[in-house]
């Protein structure tokens, strides 16, 4: 069995159309719905195979999935008070400004594992390290941004295979999101939050600019 099947659970459809098409932001959910911290575990393994440049995963998850939790998060969720009071759960996507410090050791279990041999790891290690000796800030944070923000996508279309809503957010305070729940303001990151639950209302449509803008042939 494949490492993703082995952790699959919980899943309640494999529907593309159903997961994809039918996801649309909702802002209203069902507050007697808890969601298990073991069903919420399996979704953020799921959603954490998503693609990361060099495969760095620098995205790290903040569940805020208890009354106490809630509470401390409702003074920073902003204009998103109806999310934050009524989901299951909000997740805080950060990323690890000291991500670097796990590069040996996921180079090192792609090894051990199989995945790579050791020459190739030896050789990846180097240039990795290279790479990023030669990112200045700007260059780091955008890369970490879109590393996390893959993960975020994921993680709501992981969510609508498992029956849930989700709603992304970058209405709250992240200048207070850290440190408001212990972590190091400065290591971690804000990307953006992530309500989840299941809907007691449904999303609104919305409307798609068209190919033809949005695209170049070549
Ligand atoms: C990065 C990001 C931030 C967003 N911030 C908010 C937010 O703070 N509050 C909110 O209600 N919706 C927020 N949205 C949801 C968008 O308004 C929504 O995705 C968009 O209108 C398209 O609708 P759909 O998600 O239903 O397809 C955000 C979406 C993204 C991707």
């Amino acid at each position: 069995m494949s490492e993703i099947n082995s952790i699959r659970h919980f899943q309640e459809t494999n529907d593309f159309n159903k997961i994809v098409f039918e996801r649309r932001s909702v802002k209203v959910y069902d507050p007697e719905v808890k969601i298990s911290r073991e069903e919420m575990t399996e979704m953020l393994a799921e959603a954490s195979r998503a693609p990361s440049a060099i495969n760095m995963q620098p995205w790290r998850f903040l569940v805020i999935d208890s009354v106490e939790g809630k509470e401390k998060l409702l003074p920073l969720a902003s204009f998103n008070q109806t999310q934050a009071q009524t989901s299951s759960a909000v997740i805080a996507v950060f990323y690890d400004k000291h991500n670097i410090d796990y590069l040996d050791d996921i180079i090192g279990r792609s090894v051990e594992l199989g995945y790579m041999p050791q020459d190739i790891a030896d050789m990846q290690l180097q240039q990795s390290k290279e790479y990023y000796a030669g990112l200045d800030d700007l260059g780091l944070h955008t890369m970490n941004l879109i590393d996390s923000s893959l993960v975020s996508m994921q993680l709501m279309l992981v969510a609508r295979a498992h029956g849930y809503d989700t709603n992304p957010m970058a209405g709250y305070d992240k200048e207070r999101i850290a440190e408001t729940f212990g972590l190091d303001k400065e290591r971690y990151q804000p990307v953006m939050m992530i309500s989840i639950g299941k809907a007691v209302k449904e999303g609104y449509p919305s409307y798609r600019l068209p190919i033809e803008t949005i695209t170049t042939w070549a």
